[in-house]
């Protein structure tokens, strides 16, 4: 008769999804658990269960677990029949044991449904924040020039298609998150030229609201795949590669830009980029001003959290104005 595994090890992973790719459909919060089961000495022995859990069916698994709790405290010695941990997932039919466990403990696929009401939404002029020290240099309405941003510039169809041409390419590099020294944690990066016709359409449409007809913007555009727990340090475009306009559009994460003034570290802007924005920077906030995007951790605008997934962006910068002496 084949030995009943041990349980060695349990991990967990909380999600929160708005549509996976494994066809589960809502705005729900997943946990998944991965149960590591054998015996303590034989490698071989050890089988994985993954298991995907809505509220109501953690729930289920915890009130079963309290159970099984307070009938092991009562009833030690003359328990007959122990529930084990195997009869309670076959009697709760999990019927979603699928789905590669991946490390670590919070992961947003897709997090729309978790931001603030109070984010969503907002009018350009609310994507900015300003530090006191700032306002005394510029208008909100003056930096939107410098700083403009598309809320909702893409659809989700489009946001689709252009991943849809970035993945294949991208899941084959891995993230990088070694290099302290980087002005990046946590990314992984390419640039593409030739792009199928439907993403041409919506790169045009960027770099008409980028670059007036007489700029040229670079043939390559930048693909930047940060990880839901890598960010973008402070840094300053370099001049020698790169004009004076720098366009970029937000895919699968909001996210929060720091703009800081370098002259004065007290004057600094929060910019607020929700999933599928667009933003074009320009004039003193390119040159003047380090920009950065901060780590899931401080990720907030305005006190509201702005919880850090999986974040694409794809920029589109011009050449560089005039060469440099
Ligand atoms: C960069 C950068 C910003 C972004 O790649 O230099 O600042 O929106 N990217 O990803
Ligand atoms: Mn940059």
């Amino acid at each position: 008769m084949e030995s009943i595994p041990e349980l060695l090890g349990v991990d967990w992973q909380f999600l929160v999804t708005t549509g996976s790719s494994v066809g589960r459909v809502g705005n729900r919060p997943l946990v998944h658990l991965k149960l590591v089961l054998g015996k303590e000495d034989s490698e071989e022995s050890r089988k994985y269960v993954h298991l995907e859990l809505t509220v109501p069916e953690f729930y289920k698994l915890f009130a079963e677990f309290q159970k099984m709790k307070s009938t092991m405290d009562r009833k030690k010695e003359d328990m007959r029949s122990p529930l084990t941990l195997t009869k309670t997932c076959q009697r709760l039919r999990f019927s979603h044991v699928r789905c590669p466990f991946i490390s670590g403990h919070i992961q947003r696929l897709n997090h729309s449904a978790s931001l603030p009401l109070e984010l969503r939404d907002l009018p350009p002029e609310q994507h900015l924040k300003f530090s006191e020290a700032i306002c005394k240099a510029f208008s909100i309405k003056d930096f939107l020039n410098y700083m403009r941003i598309f809320p909702h510039f893409l659809s989700e169809e489009e946001e689709s298609s252009l991943m849809s041409e970035i993945e294949p390419y991208m899941k084959r590099l891995r993230y990088e998150f070694d290099h302290w020294d980087d002005a990046i944690h946590g990314f992984r990066e390419t640039e593409r030229k030739q792009w199928k016709s439907e993403n041409v359409k919506i790169l045009e449409k960027v770099k008409k609201l980028a670059f007036p007809p007489s700029v040229s913007p670079l043939q390559y555009t930048h693909i930047l795949d940060l990880a839901p727990e890598g960010y973008i340090k402070p840094h300053v475009d370099s001049i020698r590669f790169c004009g004076d306009t720098i366009a970029g559009l937000s895919l699968l994460s909001s996210s929060v830009m720091r703009l800081v003034r370098e002259k004065n570290e007290s004057e600094s802007v929060d910019v607020f980029l929700p999933r599928r924005s667009l933003y074009i920077m320009t004039g003193p906030a390119r040159y003047e001003f380090t920009h950065e995007i901060l780590k899931h951790e401080k990720s907030a605008f305005g006190g509201e959290p702005v919880p850090r997934a999986r974040r694409v962006s794809v920029i589109c910068r011009n050449e560089p104005t005039s060469p440099q002496t």
